[in-house]
């Protein structure tokens, strides 16, 4: 099982934490990973920053960089590479 951790502390609730879910259940879904992939919600994982970044992990690995532009194609591609 490949659990992806998406923060909803302040800050990425603020850059859109929340609108990630829904993309990364259509993903699943379309892909058919619903007993692959488990998502999971977590406090401030303590890697805030100043840009439009929302922290999440893959198997506990920091995915740097993941903005509501890009998380089609960046969690695509990571969850691909662990399936
Ligand atoms: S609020 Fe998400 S890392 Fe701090």
């Amino acid at each position: 099982m490949i659990n992806v951790d998406i923060c909803f502390g302040r800050n990425c609730y603020a850059n859109g934490a929340y609108d990630i879910l829904p993309i990364l259940n259509r993903i699943i879904k379309r892909e058919g990973w619903e007993d692959k992939v488990k998502i999971n919600g977590s406090l401030c994982m303590r890697e805030c920053s100043n840009e439009k970044d929302i922290s999440i992990k893959i198997n506990g690995k920091l995915i740097e960089g993941i903005t509501l532009d890009n998380i089609r194609l960046i969690l695509n591609t990571e969850l691909k590479k662990l399936i």
